[in-house]
Parts: structure tokens; sequence; C-alpha cells
């Protein structure tokens, strides 16, 4: 049993050599190699919009370096920082080294910088300047020639979205929202997508007046974590699960993203968009999707988009405040304690309003009213500052007829998809305890990644960017995607921003505890509790 990797369930024990494969590492393992490895893309540059901002030291170039480290970006892919600070190609490579040497999965090798560092330069410029985006013209034709990136471009807008339209009409203007000499030109697009439907629409055709839409990236990183893209390959690559994948044998389905964390300094940023857009309108409802779609035709991107959209659709709307109240509970850490140290109230923190009504935790009951989902709950809840961090969906079967067993406590099976930390996906069964009386217990059968397949996963970024530059947008949200979670959203959205008086009340918990009671009371009434976080 790995202490720690499950929650809520006494004495468990594992079956290791029942579901893991040997944990012989890839290189031991031609086949398994063979599964994973796939053609480098072609070469091009990557333009970094918004280059000195936090994201792209933390995750963008960490995760192109980390392409590179592991042979899957050609040597010749550009990088070029395209921000508003004054500095010169060489400080801007001088700060990305530091941020890849302390974010980098992998430690950096100084001979792979060495040639790595020297396809990074840096083009300033206001984003609204004409002339900033005639040099990155320039400068762009110039790689094209020094390095063969053959007229691909890949812009990344690692910016707030009131920038998006500045930029993209630009890019349009100067003729770089094309590909040149038979290249192509592709945009990467960060959250927040909107903050509602309206505001969602419009960015859509911002986006859409100078690209196509098979050539813009929603990115959404949940989809890029390793364990996310297993759920499909779980569902329709093993005969036994999509049987019983349906209202006949599940109970209900838990989904969770929560973090110890707390706003730290974004509280611009989050006092104005809170748990219900920062992860649920996306990360969760994503991961909801994956879980709940029919097969798709084909691995295309658009047939399994076209899946997703359905399951969208079919999300029950919430028309009145009565309903809202009755399937979603939000909440507000106040001080408490993470790990033993004390930390403060929401409201205390840098930067937020000290009446701030803004939610740090959303929990919510989640109807998919189609036929193979009518009557089955998906609980699903995201927060800061909880006991633990962690992501994972949990598959709840139906008990098993008590006929021959009489067994106290809940004793249905649990499928467990272990997005993160501690990757893998456990079934928790019945076993009978050895010795002369018959008694049961609950025993795990366990799959871990980082056991069975020898390796660390790669970052979500790694593989999303990876993905645009092969021109594979399955991993990438949709633009009708985008606007039908916004349409269950708002409807939630409608409810609490009415006159303070008509709203559902919003709830505390202190910093370090599970969530409001508030939440654990709408699973009791549904006779069913939260798992432990
Ligand atoms: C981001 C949210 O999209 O996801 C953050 O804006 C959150 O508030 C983060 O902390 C969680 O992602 P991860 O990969 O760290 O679990």
């Amino acid at each position: 049993m790995r202490p720690g990797a499950d929650v809520g369930i006494r004495g468990f024990a594992t079956f290791p050599a029942a579901m893991s494969t040997a944990p012989n590492s890839p290189a031991d393992n031609p086949l398994r190699e063979g599964l994973t490895a796939r053609p480098q893309p072609k070469p091009c540059t990557v333009v970094i919009f918004g280059a000195t901002g936090d994201l792209t030291m933390r995750k963008l170039l960490p995760a192109l370096y980390n392409l590179a480290a592991d042979g899957d970006l050609p040597p010749s892919t550009a990088i070029v920082g395209f921000a508003r600070r004054e500095k010169t190609d060489e400080a801007f490579r001088t700060e990305m080294e530091t941020a890849v040497r302390k974010f980098s999965r992998q430690t950096v090798r100084d001979e792979l910088w060495n040639t790595f560092g020297k396809s990074i330069s840096y083009n300033q410029s206001e984003f609204h300047d004409d002339e900033g985006y005639k040099r990155l013209a320039e400068k762009l034709d110039q790689i094209d020639a020094e390095r063969g990136t053959g007229g691909r471009r890949l812009y990344y807008l690692s910016v707030a979205p009131d920038q998006f339209g500045l930029i993209i009409e630009r890019l349009k203007k100067f003729g770089l929202d094309k590909g040149k000499d038979g290249g192509w030109a592709r945009v990467i697009v960060e959250k927040p997508f909107g903050t509602n439907l309206e505001s969602a629409l419009k960015l859509n055709s911002v986006v859409a007046h100078a690209f196509e839409e098979s050539a813009i990236y929603r990115i959404d990183h949940f989809l890029g974590k390793e364990t996310a893209q297993n759920i499909m390959v779980l569902r329709f690559a093993n005969a036994i699960f999509e049987p019983i994948w349906n209202n006949r044998y599940i109970d209900h389905v838990q989904l969770l993203a929560g973090e110890t964390l707390g706003v730290e300094n974004r509280a611009g940023y989050y006092e104005t968009s809170g748990a219900l857009r920062d992860m649920i309108q996306n990360h969760l409802i994503q991961l909801l999707t994956l879980t709940a779609m029919e097969p798709p035709t084909s691995l295309e991107a658009d047939a399994v988009r076209d899946e997703k959209v359905k399951v969208l659709r079919s999300l029950r709307r919430m028309n009145s405040n009565q309903e809202v109240a009755a399937n979603v509970i939000r909440g507000q850490y106040i001080d408490g304690a993470i790990l033993g140290k004390a930390v403060p109230a929401y409201r205390a923190e840098p930067n937020v309003n000290p009446k701030s009504e803004t939610a740090t935790y959303v929990a919510m009951r989640i109807f998919v009213d189609n036929w193979r989902w009518a009557g089955v709950p998906f609980y699903v809840r995201s927060g800061k500052r909880l006991p633990k961090s962690g992501a994972e969906i949990a598959v709840h079967f139906k008990p098993a007829p008590s006929v021959l067993f009489n067994q106290s406590g809940d004793s249905s099976n649990v499928l467990l998809i272990r997005i993160q930390p501690d990757e893998g996906i456990s079934l928790r069964m019945q076993a009978k305890l050895p010795g002369g009386a018959l008694r049961i217990e609950p025993v795990k059968m366990d799959f871990q990644y980082g056991a069975s397949f020898g390796r660390p996963s790669p970052e979500a970024y790694e593989r999303l960017i990876l993905d645009a530059m092969q021109g594979d947008a399955t991993l990438f949200a949709r633009n009708d995607e985008v606007e039908e979670a916004w349409k269950f959203v708002d409807s939630i959205l409608n409810a609490w921003e009415k006159p303070a008086k008509d709203q559902p009340p919003l709830t505390t918990y202190p910093a370090g505890s599970p969530g409001p009671v508030e939440a654990d009371e709408m699973l009791a009434r549904d006779g069913r509790a939260w798992r432990r976080i």
C-alpha cells in the first residue's frame, strides 16, 4: 500500500502485480517506446506575446526546453519574445536561462542550453505599435532564411484578453496571419477565454477576424495532463469499462480540483473571476465532458470535439435562484491553517477587497440530461486553501445486491482516475480478509504512471505546444465548446449577480478545511458524501 495514496478508505491492500505493468524503463521496451514516439514537427518560429510575464518563465520556456531535451523539437525551431519592456536579446536570453534552470522538469544541460539559448531573441514593442510588427515581420523572414523555419509561425497570446484585439488586428495588417512560402500561421490563446458568454463570443469574433477556426488553439492546460489524456484510452481501449459506463451501473461521479494555495499575488485577476470562472467553466467541465462523452467516430480533433459539445449541450441549465441554491454552493476561505501554518482569510490577502464576495470554492451538482447519464449526478468541487492539492475523477458504481454479504458502510466499487499528483488509476473492490471468519474489506488495484512507465510524465504545456506545432487541435477547446460551457455557467452567474438580497448566499470555510459544511449537506440530501480530501 502506498501511504496516503487514497482518501477516505480504511484498510487498503494493493495488488501490484494484477494491474501494473513491469516497472522497466521505456528504453528497455522498444514497443512501448514506439507507441509513444511521434515524428518531430517541422521547425517553426514561436512568437510569445507577453514574453516577460510569469507564464513564459514558469511554463512556456521550460516546456520548450524540455521538448528540446527530449528530442521532440527540431533544433532549428526559433523563439521570439514580444513584450513591452525594453531589453536586449542577450538580457532576455539570460532571464529565460534563469527561469528555465529554476522551473524546468529536467536539469538543464549546459551544452544543450548553449544551442537552445541561441534560438531565442526579443522584439520590444507596445502591442498597439505598428512599428513593432514591421520589425517582427522582418525578423521572421530573417529567421526563415537563416534557420529554415519555412514560413511557419506559432503565435502564443500570453496576454490579458483585452489585448487580443490589438495584436490580432496588427498581425493581419502586416500579413503575419498567414504562413509564408507554403508555411502556416497558428495562434494559441490563453485563458480566460471570456468572462461570460457575451465576452467569449466577442473574443471568438476578434480572433476569427484573422485566423480560421482550424488555426486557433484555445489552451486548457488540464487537457494536456497525462491522466486527462488517458481518460479516452481507459474508456475506449478497454473492453470492460464501456458496457458499464452508464446510468445502469454508475451511481454518481465526483470530480475534484483542489489546491492548498491561496490567491497568492493574483487578486487583480481572481477578484473578477472566482472559482467558477477560474476552474469550473474550463478545467473541470472539460474533464467532465471527457468522462461523459460518447465514443467519437475517430480520433480526429473535430470528431472528439463534436462529442464533447454534445455533452455540454446536455448539461441541465439552472433557470432560477432556487435551482442554483439547491445545486451550487459557493464559499470563501476565512483564516485557518495549512499544514500547521496559520494563513490569512481571503479578504485579508493583498489587493483583495475587504468586503469581497468572490467565491474561492465552488461545489455543484450537475446533471447530464442524455440517454446514457439520465439521473446520474456529477458532483464537482474546486477550491483554494483546501487541505491537499490534487485533481481526480472518481466514478462510483452502484453497490452489489446485499443478498449474500451484509456489508456495512459504502461497499461500492470506485474507479479513481488521479489526474495529479501520483498520476494513475485505481479500482476499489471488496475482498475477503484472510482467516476463518468471513470479513470483507475494501482493497485497491492500483496503476501508477511513475512505477509502470519508469519516467516522469511530461508537463501539460510540453504536450500542448507540441500538438499545436503538429497541427493537432484535439486537446484544445473549439469555439462552440467554449460558448456552450459559458451558456451553462452563465445560468449560475445570473443568479449570483442579482441584487444581494435575492442571491444564493456566499458561505465560508476555514483555510485548510475541505470546504463549507453546506457542500456536505448538499450531498447528504442525496444520501451521499464527498470523498475525503
Ligand atoms: C489555473 C488557474 O488555470 O489553474 C489557477 O487560473 C490554478 O488559479 C491553476 O491555480 C491550477 O493548475 P495546476 O496545473 O497547478 O493544478
